[in-house]
């Protein structure tokens, strides 16, 4: 069956963004980079590796699910930024209309298991931090790239809530020269 994937960025201090939603303390440049063309390049939006030449056709996604928070990023330049995949933004209010991209106020749980039953490749949980909160029942691997920087306050990884304790097993962790480090975890069944 379809996993769903949280593969996400996170500072040494667990934040996915800084306190003013801040994304551009990441870093963008390094040989982790390699790691991201080479594994993940279909998390890459989709304008962004069109200018670079990256070729997403044989990514591990073919969908991807957001907050309305990190849909916004991108906006207004990139209403669909990962037009490639199939897009699922949550949210209550209304978004314009942009293509390959649903737009629901519908229980994430529900539609992320509606699509895990559908045949097709795994299934990106974008972010951010909220929808990580409300789908974390529903997540079957993490891919933590652990930059290493310290925001001191910002967006968590997950949100605050109330969690029953669910363990991960390592699959893999790749250390890069620039000190990023790609962690992979699977759900202990
Ligand atoms: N480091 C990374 O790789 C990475 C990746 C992604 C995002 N980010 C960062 O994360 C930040 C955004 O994260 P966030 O936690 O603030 O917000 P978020 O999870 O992206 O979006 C929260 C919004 O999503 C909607 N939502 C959440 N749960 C829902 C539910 N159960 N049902 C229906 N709608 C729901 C709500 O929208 P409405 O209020 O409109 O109803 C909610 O306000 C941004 O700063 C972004 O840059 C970082």
């Amino acid at each position: 069956m379809r996993e769903l994937i949280y593969y996400v960025a996170v500072s040494l201090d667990g934040y996915i963004a800084g306190p003013d939603h801040q994304f551009d303390a990441f870093l963008t440049e390094g040989d982790h980079m390699d790691g991201i063309n080479e594994r993940y390049a279909d998390a890459i939006p989709t304008d962004i590796a069109e200018q670079l030449g990256i070729d997403q056709s044989r990514g591990r996604f073919d969908a991807v699910v957001m907050g309305a928070n990190t849909h916004a990023v991108g906006l207004p330049e990139m209403p669909s930024p990962y037009r490639h995949l199939e897009q699922v933004v949550f949210t209550h209010r209304p978004l314009e209309p942009a293509e390959n991209l649903t737009v629901t106020g519908e229980d994430p749980v529900r539609v992320v298991r509606e699509m895990k039953r559908r045949p097709g490749k795994d299934i990106w949980l974008c972010g951010g931090g909220q929808l990580a909160a409300a789908l974390h029942q529903e997540i079957d691997r993490l891919v933590l790239k652990r930059q290493p920087l310290l925001f001191g306050a910002g967006v968590p990884l997950f949100a605050p809530g109330e969690y029953s304790p669910a363990l991960f097993d390592l699959v893999s962790s790749r250390t890069f020269a620039s000190a990023v480090t790609f962690t992979e975890y699977v759900r202990r069944r």
